[in-house]
């Protein structure tokens, strides 16, 4: 099947200076969605992958669709055709007719139209499947809305065959009341298409080459049309306003929240949750309120994540808890291991099981062993921790001498007094206790209690006693002045 994604319009009301298809949803761009259902559906290889119409932004649109290729290798299938001029929808699918196989009908979708389904659209192209050896039907997925203003409606016969579309802008007001719309999805034949393309005028209220005039062609030449309708509205949703997007975004979320509670996840607000990529999770485990999941996350069996935080691209472990207003991005977790709140780990954060992570600790590509402890206010970066090490509060490893990174190694059973700077490179040996206070900038040797510190010493003293000022004149007259004043 060839696959044709109208996205060169300007979405105007959007008022932005990203073309309309690259604005997100779900932390992905709406032309982003659109491709991926549209590879997961073309089955058969057609001469090219998915075409897209691109316009308004081509040069950004091309960069993403080369960036997201890097990532998603299937996205290299993907062609582009150019629209220089938006003339509507018949001419931007015009464009792509020469990459077109005539041999294989030809789906149309929109860029601006995210989440339309893989099942809903094999039902339209099933739909459209002609008897053997003839020539396929045209299929249409149109939608009944109780408010259909400002969509092209679906006209019928008295016998309820479709006899035309008509854009509002073009409709009488007999017809303006029908509720029956085009979603601009549809399936054609691609010959036919061919001849229907070249033929179109653009005489209509907006002066522009309506794909939709298309369908009185097909009944003309005594193609079939057929309709169906998708599962579900939102399917079908356009996105042209910021407002419509963001309504759009929740329906989307709320459709991944119930997905989550089926598979057994508990959220205490299924209003309450982002997800802006793939979050898989095992059996037991709780979600609190205003958690975001970007990327792809893991979280085993039994984990707890508090409420407001973010996890990105991670990987959680059984039983681990997560407390409130923790950050987590490109990191691993231990099973039974507990982080926050306020935690901070970063990319090559690599903790084993049972480590403790608490407020305002920020660990940043460092391999904590199991058992080890960070409850305080410390910087791990660049460091290598073993079994049961307790990090005292206000810890930081010096891993930046400004120009290059350095390691830390901190071996097993280390105790690390508090308000400790490791000027790496360095080496704390099994069992070392650092003092208080200690700015290591040489390896201390293991199970000795090395400490840098200025001797402490008491003196006599005697504190300094304040001087009073003399009073001005002036500042004791304007002080009489306003209490006379407050009097009266
Ligand atoms: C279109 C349909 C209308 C349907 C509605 C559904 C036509 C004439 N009308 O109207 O029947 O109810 O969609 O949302 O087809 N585009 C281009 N190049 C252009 C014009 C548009 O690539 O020159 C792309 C846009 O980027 C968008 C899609 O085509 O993805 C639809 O264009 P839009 O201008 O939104 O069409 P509507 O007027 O909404
Ligand atoms: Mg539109």
């Amino acid at each position: 099947m060839n696959i044709v994604i109208l996205a060169a319009g300007q979405g105007k009301r959007m008022k932005s200076a990203l073309p309309k298809v690259l604005q997100t949803l779900a932390g992905k761009p709406l032309l982003q969605h659109v491709l991926a259902t549209a590879l997961s559906l073309q089955g058969k290889q057609t001469k090219t992958g998915p075409i897209v119409v691109v316009g308004h932004g081509a040069a950004d649109v091309k960069e993403f669709l080369i960036s997201t290729s890097q990532i998603d290798p299937a996205f290299c299938k993907v062609t582009t055709v150019l629209q220089a001029e938006q003339k509507g929808t018949g001419h931007a699918l015009l464009q792509a007719l020469s990459k077109l196989d005539v041999d294989e009908p030809t789906l149309v979708l929109y860029g601006d139209v995210p989440l339309t389904t893989k099942k809903t659209l094999s039902k339209l192209a099933k739909l459209a499947d002609g008897v053997r050896g003839q020539d396929c039907a045209l299929a249409l997925l149109t939608q009944d809305l109780s408010n259909p203003t400002g969509y092209g409606r679906i006209v019928r016969d008295a016998d309820g065959s479709v006899k035309e579309i008509v854009e509002e802008k073009d409709a009488t007001s007999a017809q303006k009341s029908i509720l029956e719309i085009n979603t601009g999805i549809m399936v054609l034949p691609t010959s036919a298409l061919k001849k229907w393309l070249k033929a179109l005028r653009a005489s209509n209220a907006q002066g522009e080459y309506y794909l939709t005039d298309v369908i009185a062609m097909a009944v003309k030449d005594g193609v079939p049309i057929r309709t169906t309708q998708a599962d579900a509205e939102y399917e079908t949703v356009g996105v042209n306003s910021r407002d419509q997007l963001a309504s759009l975004e929740r329906v989307h979320q709320r459709n991944i929240a119930n997905q989550l509670m089926d598979a057994g996840v508990s959220l205490a607000d299924p209003a309450r949750i982002d997800v802006r990529g793939v979050l898989e999770c095992g059996t037991d485990v709780f979600i609190d309120i205003g958690c975001v999941f970007e990327g792809c996350v893991t979280l085993a069996s039994g984990t707890k994540i508090g409420p407001y935080c973010i996890i990105r691209n991670s990987v959680i472990g059984k039983g681990v808890t997560i407390q409130a207003f923790s950050h987590i991005d490109g990191a691993k977790v231990g099973s039974s291991s507990i982080i926050g709140p306020y935690a901070r780990l970063r990319p090559g954060a690599d903790l084993a099981n049972d480590v403790h992570i608490g407020n305002f600790v920020e660990v940043k590509n460092s391999k904590i062993a199991s058992n080890s402890k960070a409850n305080h206010l410390a910087y791990v970066g660049d460091s290598i921790v073993g079994s049961r090490v307790n990090i005292g509060a206000g810890t930081i490893t010096c891993n930046y001498d400004g120009v290059n990174k350095h390691q830390t190694i901190i071996e097993d059973d280390v105790f690390i007094g508090s308000d400790t700077q490791l000027v790496a490179p360095i080496r704390v040996g099994r069992g070392a206790t650092l003092g208080a206070g200690t700015t290591l900038t040489k390896d201390a040797p293991p199970n000795q209690l090395t400490v840098s510190r200025a001797r402490q010493i008491s003196i006599q003293w005697q504190r300094p006693v304040k001087v009073e000022k003399p009073v001005s004149k002036t500042v004791v007259k304007k002080a009489v002045t306003k209490t006379a004043k407050a009097k009266k």
